[in-house]
């Protein structure tokens, strides 16, 4: 249990070469704790995103857009959409425990036990989304760079994808260092979709850890992971 708290919390470089349903497990086995422990270390990315997609819908359509919230844990981030209006929330994340402890706030319509990681997952449908959000999901060991592929075939054209990533993670994170930037651009690039803008905080958590908020514009969901994932590789 020790071993978790610490994987979750701390040494997030150990989950470095885990399998992902290790990763899931060690999130089941600390989730009872998990809003508490976040909520002491002032974890504040999930509250930016949550204004970020609050400050992109009309007020006449929170009730019912509906947002997919992507590596949702225990909903620390669909609680801040909920305040803020919205209620056709769905969440999707591969630990039982944290699905458990998301359940309880009733902030969810549907919760799906799945891993986005560029696989298409069979009981999405393409274009089910006006917007997509994600906090604290980009780190070592959770999304891998392909989920933005499945992220865009998700989301309606001319909806939202928001979600926060810490400056240090593009570099320190081996799976994203030199490729998740370059996929972002190529995505951009190549019509899939438009950056509207991306907001610098300081303090993503334990009063420091700067980064960005990020909010693209889904243009296309018609998605050729394959070709993708090919041009990762190349930027390995
Ligand atoms: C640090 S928590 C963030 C939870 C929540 N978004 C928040 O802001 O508190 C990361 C979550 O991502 C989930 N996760 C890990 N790999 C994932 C994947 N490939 N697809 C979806 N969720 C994943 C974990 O199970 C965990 O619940």
């Amino acid at each position: 249990m020790e071993n978790a708290r610490n994987i979750a919390f701390k040494d997030f470089g150990k989950r470095d070469g885990m399998t992902t349903g290790q990763v899931a497990d060690v999130f089941t086995k600390v989730a009872d704790t998990y809003d508490e422990v976040w909520t002491t270390r002032n974890h504040r990315g999930h509250i930016y995103v949550a204004e970020g997609v609050a400050d992109y819908f009309q007020a006449d359509v929170m009730g019912f857009v509906r947002i997919l919230d992507v590596g949702a844990g225990t909903g620390m981030l669909a609680e801040q959409l909920w305040t803020r209006g919205f209620r056709q929330i769905d969440g999707l994340d591969p630990s039982t425990g944290m699905m458990t402890e998301a359940m309880k706030k009733g902030v969810y319509t549907d919760y799906y036990l799945e891993f986005m990681d560029g696989h298409t997952i069979g009981k999405l449908a393409t274009d089910s989304y006006d917007g997509l959000v994600a906090a604290a999901a980009f780190n070592t060991g959770l999304l891998p760079c392909a989920a933005l592929l499945e992220m865009a075939r998700l989301v309606k054209p001319g909806g939202l994808i928001c979600f926060g990533i810490p400056h240090a993670c593009f570099t320190d994170v081996k799976e994203y260092n030199n490729r998740l930037e370059p996929l972002m651009q190529r995505m951009e690039l190549d019509g899939m979709w438009k950056l509207l803008d991306k907001k610098h905080h300081d303090d993503f958590y334990d009063n420091a850890n700067p980064g960005n908020v990020f909010r693209y514009i889904v243009h296309a969901s018609d998605v050729d992971v394959k070709y993708y994932v090919e041009k990762l590789c190349h930027a390995c």
